[in-house]
């Protein structure tokens, strides 16, 4: 009786399941990606997109990867407060680098939102001076160096290599990044995919008014108002401050778990203090420890099996290959 009621009020939420059919699913992935008519998830595509994701020659050190800062064993993150790229420089607006993991469903891309979809986000961290350092010709010129790769381009895209179809490429690969769990399962009507602790914290998470921000397939993915009833205690480590309007995207709580340190700049570790801030910040109440914890319980359910992703080998580099820049 509780769960059924529970679906339904999750339901009645705003909260999506990750489809287990897998038509739908595919449905859903490309209903978020407005590239995916021109170029649809072929296997060929999704092996090149692979391969440079975890590519660090596309980096003007040579070093640095999407992987890098997006580490696909550590939830999808980099586990430290600001990522850190090339010479060893802190994002200068001192922020902390999100999952990619389902990332494909959220409405927005980035802390402020200034891009729609992946295939938008990718062009920004190849070429940010303090992550990847490139330019879009250093990437271009190092691939077409690589006869391996001007023959993947081709196979996938029949094209000749250029930036666009890069990151077009990538973000092909990231579509494949979703990650279902066992919340899913109950939301699709399962009762007893969650155990009683989870379906208790599902309601706390309801009841208190998480889920009119974190709602939708992605619980987040959105911009929403920040500081909409109190201050948040670390809002001077670094510069950020959301987009023109203070609005700050809401982080997924897929894989939560897994993607510590929270908030834009990193700045609290704790889950469950992650938890009771946004009591203060968000929705002027206070959340006590236990609160916390049943909500927490709740999160920790939405660690979603991730897809097996196979380390990929690169071709060789030839004598035509642009040597790593390190600027030392
Ligand atoms: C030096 C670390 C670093 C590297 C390398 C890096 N990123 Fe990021 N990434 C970040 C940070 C930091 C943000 C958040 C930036 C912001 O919001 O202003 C971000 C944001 C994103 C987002 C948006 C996710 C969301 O929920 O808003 C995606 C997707 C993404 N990166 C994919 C990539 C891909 C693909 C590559 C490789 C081409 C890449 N990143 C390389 C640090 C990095
Ligand atoms: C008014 C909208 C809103 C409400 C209500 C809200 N959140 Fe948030 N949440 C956000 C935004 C926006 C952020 C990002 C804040 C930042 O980093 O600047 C966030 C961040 C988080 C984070 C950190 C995630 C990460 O990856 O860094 C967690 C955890 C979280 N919220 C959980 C909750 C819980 C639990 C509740 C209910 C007690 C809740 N939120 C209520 C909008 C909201």
């Amino acid at each position: 009786m509780f769960a059924n009621d529970l679906i339904k009020e999750a339901l009645d939420a705003g909260l999506v399941a990750i489809p287990s059919d897998p038509h739908a699913l595919t449905k859903m992935i490309n209903d978020a990606s407005p590239d995916s008519k021109a170029f649809p998830t072929t296997m060929a595509a999704y092996e090149l997109g692979k391969r440079l994701y975890f590519d660090p020659r596309l980096s003007k050190s040579g070093i640095i990867s999407c992987n890098t800062c997006h580490n696909l064993g550590l939830g999808g993150t980099d586990g430290v407060p600001a990522s850190t790229g090339h010479k060893w420089t802190p994002n200068p607006h001192h922020v902390n680098a999100p999952t990619v993991y389902n990332s494909v469903f959220n409405a927005v891309q980035f802390w402020d939102g200034r891009a729609e979809h992946l295939m938008a986000q990718a062009a920004g961290p190849i070429t940010a001076a303090p992550e990847m350092a490139a330019t879009p010709e250093l990437v271009v010129n190092r691939l077409k160096s690589i006869p391996a790769y001007v023959a993947e381009f081709k196979k996938a895209f029949n094209s000749e290599i250029n930036f666009d179809l890069v990151t077009t490429a990538i973000g092909i690969f990231e579509r494949t990044l979703v990650t279902p769990s066992r919340f899913d399962k109950f939301l699709e009507g399962d009762k007893n995919a969650l155990n009683e602790a989870e379906k208790k914290g599902l309601k706390m998470f309801i009841d208190k008014g998480c889920a009119s921000c974190h709602n939708g397939v992605n619980l987040g993915g959105t911009l929403q108002p920040f500081e909409v009833a109190g201050k948040y205690e670390f809002a001077n480590v670094g510069d950020f401050k959301g987009d023109a309007n203070g609005m700050v995207k809401a982080p997924t709580l897929r894989n939560v778990e897994l993607t510590a340190p929270y908030y834009h700049n990193g700045a609290i570790w704790s889950l469950s203090d992650a938890v009771k801030a946004m009591g203060s910040i968000q929705l002027g109440i206070e959340i006590n420890d236990a609160e916390a914890a049943s909500i927490v319980t709740f999160l920790n359910s939405l660690t979603g099996t991730m897809p097996k992703v196979e380390y990929p080998m690169f071709p060789a580099s030839t004598d035509k290959t642009s040597k790593p820049e390190l600027d030392y």
